[in-house]
């Protein structure tokens, strides 16, 4: 019925009400009553991250919320700036031309344009499209990855890895790691991923997702969001099934901990639960770098870890195994990381 242009395209023909492959179950969709609006998440100042107090904030931030956000960082707004930019040109393409990015007619698995989350496994489809890029090389992106955006897309990868290295740094002193060698390295870094991510003005809000909760399978994610909000993070004490927002603000960038981070720091950092909810006046998009291991390596506890005596609460795991696990199945909170246990 939409022609192949995603959530986009439903939006825009003008629905009275959703679809009903689109209606979530009633425990998946975030009742007002479960958002905290007391509590936030921590913003930390990168421009101190050699200061031993700012690096325990961000240590501590990653153990006990798994989020925070980072303001003051060394990546240029205009980098970001152009990244949402080019966001906004590639959904707004012809239907024809994002389709030559889709499941059926892309030239290589490192670029796909789609929508909901695993199509194939849902119970209900989430409202969202995606263009998601893996990186293999500049050579590759600039053979393959949509004009419309590749330029923006390299270079907020590229500027972005210096924060990303001054994070895992931090946080691998905070394990008593202090030097990432090249096997550290190919971890921790190994392999990077970005995707845009449009979530076009819903008919009914409540009655979907944009995208259900689940934890990320990186070490680090690095999201970009606009001025819209809708990411909310289950929220750390307890059992209780509380929500906090992550309120936009302007130049700063989001930083959630993935499960491979969590399963190589043993579970001192931790992954964390979060979701997006529909909009139903805007338009919102983000764009999350998720820093990734190399898909060949082995993740487990860290050896310096166990080295130091403590028990290795997860197994060895091949990481494209357990990324392959996560993409098999629905969103379903914190399951993924059982595939380690
Ligand atoms: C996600 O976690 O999958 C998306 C986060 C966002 O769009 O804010
Ligand atoms: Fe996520």
């Amino acid at each position: 019925i939409n022609q192949g242009n995603g959530v986009k395209g439903l939006s825009e023909m003008g629905l009275k009400a959703l679809p009903k492959q689109y209606i979530q179950p009633l425990e998946e969709r975030l009742s007002m009553n479960k958002i905290l609006d007391q509590e936030a998440i921590p913003i930390i100042d990168m421009s101190k991250w050699e200061d031993p107090q700012v690096a325990k904030s961000i240590c501590d931030a990653a153990s006990k919320w798994g989020f925070f956000q980072i303001v003051n960082h060394d990546v240029p707004v205009q980098v970001l700036e152009n990244v949402k930019q080019a966001t906004y040109r590639f959904f707004g393409l012809p239907a024809e031309e994002k389709n030559k990015y889709s499941k059926e007619h892309s030239p290589s698995n490192s670029v796909r344009f789609g929508t909901s989350f695993s199509p194939q496994a849902e119970k209900a489809l989430e409202w969202k499209d995606y263009l998601s890029l893996f990186y293999v090389s500049d050579e590759e992106a600039f053979a393959l990855w949509p004009p419309a955006c590749r330029d923006q897309v390299l270079d907020y990868m590229k500027k972005s890895e210096v924060v990303i290295k001054q994070l895992l740094q931090v946080l691998m002193k905070g394990l008593n790691v202090t030097e990432i060698d090249q096997t550290k390295e190919s971890l921790l870094m190994g392999s990077m991923r970005t995707n845009l991510n449009y979530y076009p003005i819903c008919p009914d809000p409540e009655l979907t997702v944009g995208v259900g909760r689940h934890s990320d399978v990186s070490t680090l994610t690095m999201l970009l969001q606009d001025e819209i909000g809708g990411l909310f993070v289950k929220g750390n004490e307890g059992d209780d099934d509380n929500w906090i927002h992550v309120r936009p603000i302007k130049g700063s960038l989001v930083i959630n901990v993935g499960d491979a981070l969590q399963i190589l720091s043993n579970r001192r950092y931790r992954s964390v639960e979060h979701r997006v909810v529909a909009n139903g006046s805007k338009n919102r998009i983000s764009v999350p770098i998720f820093v990734n291991p190399s898909p060949s390596n082995m993740i487990g506890p860290l050896p310096e870890l166990i080295a130091s005596g403590e028990k290795p609460i997860y197994k060895q795991v091949l990481y494209s195994d357990y990324v392959k696990h996560f993409f098999s199945k629905a969103h379903d909170g914190k399951k993924t990381v059982e595939f380690a246990q």
